[in-house]
């Protein structure tokens, strides 16, 4: 039997626990013998990783909101045309750490930019490729600040945005599980991680039956 394809994506603020959690499904779906890749935003291509490196390192103000905005839509566009759309022509499971939530939490929601417009450029950058399944993992900020911090990377210029940003990207993200009950799960990225593991597992295995 040919599998489904199935694009799914992982969401939140900082330190919430949604890379480990990706990649705690990764592995499983791959021990299970499901064709799976994994892969990340902004990134996923050598073009993407370049334009990476400008975006998440450095000074936390040194680019507009605006400018911010068509770097992770020129990310994700490549990305989408030579990666997610191919593997999911070829009935693979997508797993992609961050998507279009991402740009509507952070550069939307917290960077005030008009959510509209926000919405338009993402429609531009993915055409038709909308995620199945999206888990949004919510924490309080101040405490995923303080795990994402400790984890010693020098991708902090989003980490370093003060505490009110980070309140706006959270009320965002609970915004767009609202506005997208079919798509959208809310996890608290304070539960126990095989907890966690074990309800995605649940809900994507589910998903896969459909
Ligand atoms: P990461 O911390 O999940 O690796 O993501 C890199 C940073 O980029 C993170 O601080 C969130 C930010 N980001 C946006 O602001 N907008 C986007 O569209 C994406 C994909 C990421």
């Amino acid at each position: 039997m040919i599998q489904n394809s199935l694009l799914i994506t992982f969401e939140g603020g900082e330190g919430s626990g949604k890379s480990t959690q990706s990649q705690i499904l990764y592995d499983t779906l791959k021990e299970k013998g499901f064709e799976v890749i994994k892969t990340r935003e902004p990134g996923g291509t050598k073009f993407a990783e370049t334009i990476r490196e400008i975006l998440v390192q450095g000074e936390s103000n040194k680019i507009d909101n605006i400018s911010e905005l068509f770097l992770f839509a020129a990310a994700r566009a490549d990305h989408v045309q030579k990666v997610i759309k191919e593997s999911l022509k070829n009935h693979k499971i997508v797993i992609c750490d961050r998507f279009i939530d991402s740009t509507l939490a952070y550069q939307g929601y917290a960077g005030n930019l008009d959510l509209a417009i926000v919405k338009e450029v993402n429609k531009i950058s993915i055409g038709e490729i909308y995620p199945d399944i999206t888990f949004i993992f919510d924490i309080d900020p101040t405490q995923g600040i303080e795990r994402a911090l400790g984890e010693n990377n020098k991708e902090t210029r989003f980490e370093e945005k003060d505490i009110m940003y980070h309140k706006k990207i959270r009320d965002g993200y609970m915004n767009i599980a609202r506005d997208n009950p079919h798509r959208c799960v809310v996890i608290n990225g304070t539960d126990d991680i095989e907890q966690i593991s074990k309800k995605i597992l649940e809900l994507t295995l589910d998903k896969i039956n459909e």
